[in-house]
Parts: C-alpha cells; sequence; structure tokens
C-alpha cells in the first residue's frame, strides 16, 4: 500500500460522487454488526495488504448498494477476494447482514468513498472492478459529480493488472454515453463488443441488484465490460 495514504482525499476535491451516507436509524442487529464483524473485516492498510500478499485475485467493487451483489459473487466466487466500498451506511449495515449470515470470509469492507483507495492501491493489483447502477447525476449541472470521469478511469487503468476488467453498468442513456466515451478515450482500456447483444443483455455471470430491480433510468440496462491492455 502506498506510504502517502493521505494525499487523496485533497487531491480528488471536495465533489461527493454520492449522496446520503445515512437515512434511517440503523436496526439493532446492523449497528452491532459494525462494532463486532465490520472491525474484523474492514479494508484496513493491513488487512489489505494481507490480501495483496495472499496472490489470491482481487475484485473490487463501487458503491455495492445494499451488497446483495457484493455478497452473491463472494459466495460464487471463493477462491477471490472482495473488496466493497460503500459510504450509505445503511447499505453497509446490510452487506454486513449478508456477509454474516452466509459466513462469508472473503470480503473486505471500505464504508466510505472508493477514490482514496483506489490511490493507496498498488499498480496492477486488482483483477476485477464493478460499478454497477452507480449515481446517475441525469442534470447536466451535476454531471461532474458522476463517479466515472477521466480521473477515475486513469485510476482504473493503473491499479488493473493487464487482462482485468471494469463492469459498469446503468440504465441511463446518458451515463452510458459519457461511461463509454471516456473509457474508450483512454488508450489503456478495449471494449471487445460486437453487437448489440454483448451490452443489452446481462453477462452469463451478473447478479441482479437491487437498484436495477427498481427500473429507476430512462433506458434498458446496459453492461460494459472494459478490458485492460
Ligand atoms: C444508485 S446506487 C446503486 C447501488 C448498487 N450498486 C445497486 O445496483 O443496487 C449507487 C451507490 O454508489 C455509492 N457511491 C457513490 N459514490 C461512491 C464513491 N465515491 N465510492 C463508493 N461508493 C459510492 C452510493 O452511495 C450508492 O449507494
Amino acid at each position: 500500500m502506498s506510504s502517502e495514504e493521505n494525499k487523496s482525499a485533497a487531491e480528488w476535491g471536495p465533489m461527493r460522487s454520492f449522496g446520503r451516507i445515512k437515512s434511517r436509524k440503523l436496526k439493532p442487529q446492523q449497528a452491532n454488526l459494525f462494532e463486532t464483524l465490520l472491525p474484523q473485516i474492514e479494508a484496513s492498510d493491513a488487512h489489505v495488504t494481507e490480501a495483496l500478499d495472499s496472490g489470491r485475485e482481487l475484485w473490487l467493487e463501487i458503491g455495492f448498494g445494499g451488497g446483495e451483489h457484493l455478497a452473491a459473487q463472494a459466495a460464487k466466487n471463493p477462491q477471490v477476494t472482495f473488496i466493497g466500498c460503500e459510504p450509505f451506511l445503511n447499505g453497509v449495515g446490510s452487506a454486513l447482514r449478508h456477509i454474516d449470515e452466509v459466513g462469508l470470509e472473503n470480503v473486505l469492507i471500505l464504508a466510505n468513498d472508493a477514490r482514496p483507495l483506489l490511490d493507496r492501491l498498488p499498480p496492477a493489483s486488482l483483477n476485477r472492478i464493478f460499478i454497477l447502477f452507480a449515481d446517475p447525476w441525469p442534470k447536466a449541472r451535476h454531471n461532474k459529480r458522476r463517479f466515472v470521469q477521466p480521473e477515475t478511469v486513469a485510476a482504473f487503468a493503473r491499479v488493473l493488472k493487464a487482462g482485468g476488467a471494469v463492469r459498469f453498468a446503468t440504465d441511463w442513456a446518458n451515463y452510458a454515453d459519457w461511461a463509454l466515451e471516456r473509457f474508450l478515450a483512454c488508450p489503456d482500456f478495449e471494449w471487445p463488443a460486437q453487437g448489440q447483444a454483448d451490452w443489452n443483455a446481462p453477462p452469463a455471470d451478473h447478479v441482479t441488484t437491487r437498484y436495477e430491480t427498481k427500473g429507476l433510468g430512462d433506458c434498458r440496462p446496459v453492461f460494459f465490460d472494459f478490458i485492460r491492455r
């Protein structure tokens, strides 16, 4: 892990890509898991370094919401260590409950913005990154709050291993175009899609997310797998 771990909050600027960090009061069981389970599986420097040293594949999910996708993928891929980042504390509470119920031992949780973590990770350390149904910030004046920006795409290129992948999904047409444009502008990524079936249908290993089922966007869900050259 980088020794300059505190530089990034200032470097990324004050722009928040997320909305509320808490809504309703946490249920007692979830509040309890913040005290008992979270310290054991927190994506601290020590835990992430241990994961990196283990030689296991490392997959990152940014904005896991309630953690349904994170927990399901972790259960399906026990050979992989997952890091999930989510600043919305009720979502973290829900993810902790899933992790506890299934007894998952391959998940680390960062209850915060993913961007400083991206800075702290060594180059070529991740195999996969998921950004699923990210906050769309549809009004033009809010577009700068979208998670996908040239800076984040460059950060993904730095932390992914060659052949690694970013999966981006959205049901907002303008965010789909926005993300495509920014990933294709980065020479480190290629998009091997051949035709509509490659982005209009969920990939075989996709797990439906809570936001996906809400259908709040203005188009059918699209799924882009960008490959690190
Ligand atoms: C629309 S929700 C989708 C949640 C989930 N992926 C799903 O599909 O159900 C987007 C989530 O991304 C989170 N988010 C936004 N910016 C983030 C950031 N910088 N780091 C980590 N998570 C972020 C938000 O808090 C929110 O929970």
